[in-house]
């Protein structure tokens, strides 16, 4: 297993490419499955997670060729309706099969994907949908069976306890484009993702509307075709190099954004005291800490978009620990989101957790430790905050990170951070009981 090792305090300065967004790209593979014809996918990120979906597709007999950001995704033979536990537990966005399988081949087996590292996520909504389209399901020995004789239009809610769900709008939406009549989702998820995947689907002949709102209308049409199409840009990767000048005092340009996908981040980054510069027609972004005003603490709360990403709170709580005040965060999506802030308490922030909120005193700064990765967006947090510490940090179980940021270090490395990626190995203390001296810390 690898980790990072990083000695922190260098300012990231420079400009950054971000990559395709993993998100979007997810269900588009999966969507590529309902036509019979080839799809190409460009700006495609060479990450854990797409080579997973890869192995999915290629279990399904569906041939998917990767290379340098292109995947072609030729669905002559797919033929297989089942997704087995090794697959599904290896990503729970396996479930994106599950649309395409059952309006493909009228039939689906998955695994029944279980609990994760950010808490409780169910799919009771997914297969809420894929009931009132008429697929009878039943559940034994840790997998799901779907099977229909025909799949009807149907008009349901896909809201849940903390709003709608991204993996069930998406699911539903992928198998109501080639289902018999009109199919009204309410309540379906926003997210620029599902957009994306709108269009993509409208582009290989499906009839949808209301894209981007909270219904959506798809009438069914009898087949659909492989097209060309480049992914959209990674918001949250964006989000992260934000973050990333900011906490190290640095100041990054990000080209290939979207920065009309990015509203809530960039208003609270704003507030916080970010100096943002939109260019390019706002593809291009760079952010720096405003040199007129000192940052604030604020108070947030995530939920759906348009509102604040469970997927940056991670970040703004690093950010946040080395804020002068005091600030709260609520997760408004994952109860447990909150695995990195025992970690960041570790590199001598001052956070503590109650439930869904986090209450944040800034402390001045932090100082270098050995920390672990506990998911994906826990692991870009820690590392962010590795950088901005003094002295050396290891992050350990960096797997989780390269689910979803194509070549950090080089990345990170080529803005100036000082990161390496080594074998993962024992910490080794630095002994200091701390006689009062400046370096040390209270317990
Ligand atoms: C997607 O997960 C993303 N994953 C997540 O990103 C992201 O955090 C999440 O959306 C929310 O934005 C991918 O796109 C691959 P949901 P998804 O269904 O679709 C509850 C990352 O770091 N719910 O919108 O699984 C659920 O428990 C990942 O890149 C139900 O109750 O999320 C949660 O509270 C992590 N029943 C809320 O809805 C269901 O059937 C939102 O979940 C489904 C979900």
């Amino acid at each position: 297993m690898d980790m990072y090792v990083i000695q922190g305090g260098q300012p990231l300065r420079g400009t950054v490419t971000i990559s395709g967004s993993k998100n979007a790209c997810l269900p588009l593979m999966c969507a590529a499955l309902l036509a019979k014809t080839p799809t190409v996918l460009e700006n495609v990120p060479d990450l854990r997670d797409i080579r997973s979906m890869k192995s999915v597709l290629e279990h399904m007999n569906v041939r998917a060729e990767f290379a340098n950001g292109r995947m072609t995704i030729d669905p002559a033979g797919f033929d297989t309706p089942w997704v087995p536990y090794e697959l599904m537990s290896q990503m729970r966005a396996s479930m994106y099969a599950f649309g395409p399988m059952i309006a493909r081949l009228d039939r689906a087996s998955v695994s029944k994907p279980g609990g994760c590292n950010i808490g409780s996520r169910p799919i009771d909504l997914h297969l809420k949908g894929f009931r009132a389209l008429g697929v009878h399901m039943n559940e034994r020995g840790g997998y799901i069976h779907a099977v229909h004789d025909g799949l009807m239009g149907a008009e349901m809610s896909l809201a849940g306890p903390f709003g709608p769900s991204v993996g069930a709008t998406c699911n539903i939406l992928m198998a109501a484009t080639l289902a018999e009549g009109r199919t009204v989702i309410h309540d379906a998820a926003r997210e620029p993702e599902i957009v994306e995947l709108g269009e993509f689907l409208i582009a290989m002949g499906a009839r949808i509307s209301g894209l981007g709102s909270s219904t959506l209308v798809i009438d069914g049409v009898k087949t659909l075709n492989g097209v060309n199409w480049t992914v959209m840009p990674d918001r949250i990767e964006a989000a992260t190099f934000a973050t990333a000048a900011l906490l190290t005092h640095g100041d990054i340009v990000m080209k290939n954004v979207t920065a009309a996908h990015m509203g809530a981040t960039l208003s609270e980054l704003l507030r916080w005291g970010a100096e943002i510069t939109l260019l390019d027609e706002e593809r291009t972004i760079r952010v720096r800490r405003c040199p007129s005003r000192d940052p604030e603490p604020l108070d947030l709360t995530t939920g759906p978009y348009p509102q604040l990403a469970t997927d940056v709170q991670a970040l703004f709580v690093t950010l946040l620990g080395l804020t002068p005040g005091t600030s709260r965060v609520e997760e408004g999506i994952y109860q447990d989101r909150f695995m990195h802030v025992e970690e960041l308490n570790r590199l001598g922030a001052n956070i503590r957790q109650k439930g869904n909120r986090a209450i944040i005193r800034g402390v001045e700064r932090y100082d270098g430790a050995p920390v672990m990765a506990s998911d994906l967006r826990a692991g870009a947090a820690l590392t962010l905050a590795a950088l901005a510490a003094h002295g050396e940090s290891q992050v350990r179980r960096i797997y989780h990170v390269e689910r979803g940021y194509e070549h950090f270090e080089r990345k990170l490395a080529a803005l100036g951070a000082n990161i390496r990626r080594e074998k993962q190995r024992d910490a080794v203390p630095a002994f200091d009981v701390g006689e009062g001296g400046e370096e040390s810390r209270e317990a």
